[in-house]
């Protein structure tokens, strides 16, 4: 039984999938949580003919008791929890007034709600491992729309907006304890979720999945005394 264990959502391609392979390389135990089962499976099936120590629990992260699934899934397996990686996420471009309501809850629901409701279900296992090792990690993925925010974007970049102020307000009342938060804030990624904008960015112009992964490693190697609040990644020329 590995000697650490993390749970990440979002887990079955992008930046999810490559950070479940750091935490597997770094000798975690890891819980991969998606909504959609097949293809779940065969990103677990990848990671677990690598020889990593890894299970899946389908779940759609909107749903309240699926994530109380996912948490008592983990614990079972597990039984301790020094990592947690809430980066489901989802986003849909509309300008204002043709914002959908079915839409906006959907972004709601998946990109900040469930990030709160994961860290109610996971503090008392997060609090247990900080107190072992002072450096629990919580790793939120925002987006560089939560740093600034883009129109027909909006709904999104509010709730990466609300990923950051969450991030800190943790940092805040956990920290002491040895629970660390950090927010990560990409810009463009070579993932699925991009593909809308492969037109007019080329893939091999964005940032790669395993460029955020590597920031995670990052993470678990800084001492209990730093704390990293968030990460902003942008192609070179942007502007902030
Ligand atoms: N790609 C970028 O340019 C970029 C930039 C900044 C921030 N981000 C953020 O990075 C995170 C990961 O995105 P990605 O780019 O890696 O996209 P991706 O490859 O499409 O991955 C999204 C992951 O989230 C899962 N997911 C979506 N809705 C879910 C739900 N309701 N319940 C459970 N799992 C759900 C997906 O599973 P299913 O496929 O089964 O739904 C998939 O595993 C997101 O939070 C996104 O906002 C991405």
């Amino acid at each position: 039984m590995p000697e650490r264990a993390a749970i990440v959502t979002g887990a079955s391609s992008g930046i999810g999938l490559a950070i479940a392979r750091i935490l597997g390389e770094e000798g975690y135990g890891i819980t991969m949580a998606a909504r959609r089962p097949e293809k779940l499976d065969g990103a677990v099936a990848g990671l677990a003919a690598d020889g990593f120590d890894v299970h899946g629990v389908a779940a759609n992260v909107a749903d309240e008791s699926e994530i109380q699934k996912v948490v008592a899934a983990h614990r079972e397996r597990y039984g301790r929890l020094d990592v947690l990686v809430n980066n489901a996420g989802v986003g849909i471009g509309a300008t204002v007034g043709e914002i959908e309501t079915k839409r906006l809850d959907m972004q709601l629901d998946i990109n900040i709600r469930a990030i709160v409701l994961f860290y109610r279900e996971c503090v008392s296992m997060l609090l247990q491992a900080g107190g072992e090792h002072h450096n629990a990690l919580v790793v939120n993925t925002s987006s560089i729309s939560g740093k600034r925010a883009e129109g027909w974007l909006s709904v999104y970049s509010a709730t990466k907006h609300a990923v950051v102020g969450w991030t800190e307000a943790m940092n805040k009342e956990l920290g002491k304890q040895g629970v660390k938060s950090t927010a990560l804030c990409p810009a463009f990624v070579d993932t699925p979720m991009t593909d809308f904008v492969k037109g007019q960015v080329a893939a091999e112009e964005m940032i790669r999945p395993e460029d955020i992964a590597e920031s995670v490693r990052y993470l678990l190697r800084t001492s209990p005394a730093c704390v990293v609040p968030e990460i902003m990644f942008i192609r070179p020329g942007d502007s902030l």
